[in-house]
Order: C-alpha cells, then structure tokens, then sequence
C-alpha cells in the first residue's frame, strides 16, 4: 500500500485537528497510509489538544517544507505573507505538493503559486480555505467543469450569519450579539477581519477565480462588512418579506467577473435565506445545470482538518492540474470592478425625524433620481422623536441609489446615513 508523508506546519486548531485525524486514519476512507514526517509551530511548549511529543519538531517551516522525506507540505499557519508564504515558496520549489487552508495567502498570492506548482510539475491544493468542511472547491474546479457558470454566491463568513441570525431571533444588538458570540467561541476575540467582511472577501475572490477561470485580482473586489447592519434593518426587512445577511458574490458580465461582499437582502424564501447560525453555503448557478446549493459546517477544527485530509487523499494520485481549473485554451478573464450601471431592488432604512413633511421630502429625494418606491413601512417614532423608515425600491441602477441616498442623508428630516442593501431575487 502506497504511503503519503505529510510535514505539518501550524499546530492550531485545524494543525491539531489534522493530526488528530492522521491518527484516526483507520476509521477513514484513504487510498493508502498517512505518516507525518515532522510538525513546526512557533512554541514547542505550547500545551495542546494533542501529544505532539513523538512527531520530530522543526522549528522552521520552511526547513520541514523541503525535507526529503516529506511527499506533502501542509501549511495551516495563516497569514497572507510572511512564514506562510515563504514556507509555501519553498515546498513548491522543492518539488513537495502543497496543501493549504490559508484563505488569505491563496486570494493575495494564489496565481503566482499556481505558476510555481506548476513549473515544478506539483499539485497545489486548498479546499479548506473556502467554507471549510463544505467541498466547494474541488466541486466547483472539476466536477462542475461542464457548466457555464453565470453566478456563484454564499455565505462564506459563518460568524457573520451567526451574528444577523441572532440579532433577528434574539431582539439584541450588534455589540450585545458580538460579545455573545465572542464567549462561546463563534467569534475571534479580534472579530475585524470576519465583520469587516474581509475574510468572506479572500474566499469569494478564490471561488470567482474557479468559476470563471478569471486571474484573481483581490484589489477589484468590493467588500463591506455586516458592522454597520442595525437590528432596526433586520426587524423592518422581516417585516418586508425579506432577510439581511452578509453575502459574497461573483457574477461573469460581458466585461468581466464582478466579485463583492456584503450585507444583501432577499425574500425569504430564497435559498440563501434560509441558511442561519454558524454555517456556510454556496450556491452555484449556470447552464445548462440551473442551480446547486452546498450548505455544511464552513470552520471548525474537525471540519476543516476534514477538508485538508480530502487534499492530501486525492495526492495519493497527483495531476499537476491548476488549482485554479485554467488551461491554455482557456479565454483570458479579468475581475473588473462593480459599475455603477448595475441594477438591482434596494432595501433602503432612513431614520426621520418625526415632523410634518419628513416623509415627503424622502419620497421627492428619491424621485429626483428616478428611485420609485415599491413597498413603504414606517415605524412609530422612538423617545428620541426618531422614526425609522424602510423602503423596497423598484429596480434601479447602483449610481442612482447612491446619489439619491446622499441626498436623503443631508436632508433637514434625516438622522444619521441611510442605509443601502441590495436585493437578491430568486433566480434557478
Ligand atoms: N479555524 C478554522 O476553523 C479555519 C477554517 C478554515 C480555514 N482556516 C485557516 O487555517 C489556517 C490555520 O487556522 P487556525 O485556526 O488553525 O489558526 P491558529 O489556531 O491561530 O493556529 C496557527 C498555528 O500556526 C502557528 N504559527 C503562527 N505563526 C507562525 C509563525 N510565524 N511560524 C511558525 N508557526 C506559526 C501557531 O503556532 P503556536 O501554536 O506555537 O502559536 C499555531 O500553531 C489559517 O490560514 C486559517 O485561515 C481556519
């Protein structure tokens, strides 16, 4: 039976849940045996979920990486740059196939490592850097290979959709919500890089890139957070039909791939919708397939090391394929920025102040940029003589929103910046 030797560097929660599977692996479903040639990590002592006392330590990754008894370099330290980046350099340059869950690294450096792997005739591979344990990557690249993919979305960041989950269910605040999720383990202590919509963005760019075989260019992609989603917005969208949740996105135009992040309203019964707590959930639509949806447990350490365990399986037979599923006779693909021309319905949240005549000169606001309104609801006023106001608007152009969103936030009767979510209809 062949064997496969693993050097492991990152010894966190998915390096700890990888090893803890290694010594599982009679329970698995693998081609062969797994040996783990060496582990790195910063701190030796560090205690941990598991004995790592009769694995050899190499305290520099990069070492471990280029070992000559290592078949597989798996790098689960994180970080864009720096050790990570490096480490990876050098297994590929050594000739090691790579095995990553490091979202950022592949969304900043991933083609530059593809042409790497690629010169040294290895196999890059990082399906748990996008959604965790749900397999969307290999899905995506290979089995979905023979359909003309229009759109692939998700919900990518599974403290996010915790977050607007428990705010709707809960009647509790961003801040009272976040903290919440920060004691029992759904949030980072420093949750920037999850709420800033950063980290939906790293993996939204890697499935776009799949998807349209378009070179990844992270600066394009836009990218907003769910910290500025109030629980007003959420409680009024329910009462329009609607759901508010922090959505990626890449859709192919006919200039080229448009990528973003950010909060998005749909009906309720629209698929995403329906996905709520900690998961995550891709949805991949095009022809002449129509729509699939993958919803499962998006992190986690078992999940993940699940995930990078599905790599190194499919290692036991190597391809030297694209990571990233491009071929020469591919059409070039470029990621361009969103347009302004683009259309869509707005969920539009305006705070007034309650006097007589505040709620006309929103409706004149947004008739003055050809905004015309579909659905209305307003709130009685607050102590504070505040009166929250939602719109569902009829479809119009981003350019347009936006001017007339300006507009209503520096009218006299307006407190505070409105609020401007685009609206996903259902499209199978
Ligand atoms: N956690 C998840 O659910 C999840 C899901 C999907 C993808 N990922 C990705 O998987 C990777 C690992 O995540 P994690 O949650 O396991 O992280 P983690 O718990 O913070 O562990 C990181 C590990 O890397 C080591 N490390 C950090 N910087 C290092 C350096 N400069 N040199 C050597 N070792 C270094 C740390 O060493 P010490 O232990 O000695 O400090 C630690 O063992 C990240 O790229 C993350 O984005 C994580």
């Amino acid at each position: 039976m062949k064997t496969v030797r693993l050097g492991i560097a990152g010894l966190g929660h998915v390096g700890c849940g990888l090893i803890e599977l290694v010594e599982r692996q009679a329970e698995l479903r693998l081609p062969g045996k797994i040996e783990i040639v060496g582990v790195s990590a910063r701190s030796r002592s560090r205690n941990r979920p598991v004995d790592i006392s009769g694995y050899t330590w190499f305290d520099d990754a990069a070492t471990l990486a280029e070992h000559p008894d290592v078949d597989v370099f798996v790098e689960l330290m994180g970080g864009s740059d720096g050790p990570a980046k490096f480490a990876v350099e050098e297994a590929l340059k050594a000739k090691k196939h790579v095995v990553t869950a490091n979202k950022a690294l592949i969304a900043m450096h991933g083609q530059a490592l593809e042409q790497l792997a690629q010169d040294n005739d290895v196999d890059l591979m990082f399906e748990a850097a996008v959604a965790g344990g749900v397999p969307v990557v290999r899905v995506l690249r290979d089995s979905l290979s023979g359909v003309a993919i229009r759109r692939v979305s998700g919900i990518l960041n599974g403290t996010c959709n915790y977050l607007t989950t428990q705010m709707l269910d809960t009647g509790r605040s961003y801040d009272q919500v976040l903290e919440e999720a920060q004691r029992l383990g759904y949030a980072e202590a420093d949750p920037t890089l999850d709420v800033s919509g950063m980290d939906a963005a790293h993996k939204a760019a890697i499935l776009a890139s799949i998807a349209f075989t378009a070179d990844l260019d992270f600066n394009k992609v836009s990218v907003k957070g769910v910290d500025t989603v109030e629980l007003i917005d959420l409680n009024l969208a329910d009462r329009l039909g609607l759901r508010i949740k922090l959505i990626t996105e890449g859709i192919l135009t006919d200039d080229g791939v448009v990528c973003r992040v950010g909060p998005m309203a749909m009906p309720v019964d629209h698929p995403l919708a329906r996905v709520d707590g900690a998961l995550n959930t891709v949805r991949v639509e095009g022809d002449p397939l129509g729509a699939v949806t993958l919803t499962g447990p998006g992190a986690g350490p078992g999940p993940t090391a699940s995930a990078v365990m599905g790599d190194v399986s499919k290692l036991f037979t190597p391809t030297a394929r694209s990571p990233f599923g491009r071929a020469p006779h591919h059409t070039a693909c470029s990621f361009i920025a969103a347009k302004e021309a683009e259309r869509s319905a707005y969920f539009l949240r305006v705070k007034l102040a309650d006097k007589p005549g505040a709620l006309a000169s929103l409706t004149e606001a947004l008739a003055a940029h050809d905004v015309s309104v579909d659905k209305l609801l307003q709130e009685s006023a607050d102590d504070s003589d505040v009166s929250p106001v939602a719109i569902v608007t009829h479809v119009c152009s981003r350019g347009d929103i936006e001017t007339a969103s300006a507009r209503v936030s520096a009218l006299e009767a307006s407190v505070g910046a409105p609020q401007v979510i685009p609206i996903d209809a259902v499209n199978e």
